[in-house]
């Protein structure tokens, strides 16, 4: 896939505005890709490609009621349908939230009300929570830590059992804007790299490695996604 002549590599005071029932109002020259989950012979899906780099923008404004002409982009249709954005997802931290699986080898933190329904957790290896529990095995530790890296919606974080240090992607600011192979509608928008993301109100949500935002309109928790989309 052809790049774009000029990527942003995403500036220090870059950030994320979840405006009053309208767009994210993006700043900082966030770097702007799809990104296309790609399944194994089962239909798990088991790995992220890259797709479309598009032109590099300071700030911009990514459509969050689903219905613009001019996707990813607002294109003021927000308005025309009186799309309520209502902000219902929790303020808590993550692991405020997150319920704990303990292994031998891993310590894995899961939050349910984040799950954007990626489905990197299964795979022909077993699920995650599963392998978390036979973490005593090398193997099982290895493909539970992949699958819980591969969750866009940072719903799933494993920990080393020893030092009880949390195992991230590195991942550098950035937004990618996903879809499952096979499948019409795109998924949300995939926010990497420790943006920080503020509510119309003000308030700042927890800023992560990895959460994922409403992209359909239709998240019962917004702004992040919940798998409505699908
Ligand atoms: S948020 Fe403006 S068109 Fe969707």
């Amino acid at each position: 896939m052809a790049k774009s002549k000029k990527e942003f590599s995403g500036k220090k005071d870059c950030g994320i505005v979840v405006s009053k029932d309208g767009p994210y109002l993006v700043s900082g020259g966030l770097p702007l890709v799809r990104e296309i989950a790609v399944p194994d012979s089962e239909g798990h899906p088991v790995k992220w490609v890259k797709g479309k780099v598009f032109p590099a923008k300071g700030d911009y404004a990514l459509c969050r009621c689903g219905q613009t002409e001019k996707k990813p982009f607002c294109d003021g249709t927000h308005t025309k349908i009186g799309f309520d954005g209502t902000e219902t997802a929790s303020r808590k931290e993550f692991l405020k939230q997150a319920e704990k699986i303990s292994g031998s080898g891993l310590v894995l933190f899961d939050a349910p009300e984040l799950c954007a329904g990626a489905g990197f957790c299964h795979s022909k290896e077993g699920d995650t929570w599963n392998l978390t529990k036979e973490s005593d095995n090398f193997k099982s530790k290895k493909i539970a830590i992949q699958q819980a890296c591969d969750c866009p919606a940072g719903r799933l974080v494993a920990c080393e059992k020893k030092t009880g240090k949390p195992i991230e992607p590195d991942f550098k600011p950035g937004i990618s804007i996903t879809k499952w192979q096979g499948e019409k509608f795109p998924g949300p928008f995939w926010i990497k790299g420790g943006v920080p993301i503020e509510s119309h109100d003000g308030k700042k949500y927890e800023t992560r490695n990895r959460v994922t935002l409403c992209h359909c309109g239709k998240s019962r928790n917004k702004p992040f996604c919940d798998g409505s989309h699908m």
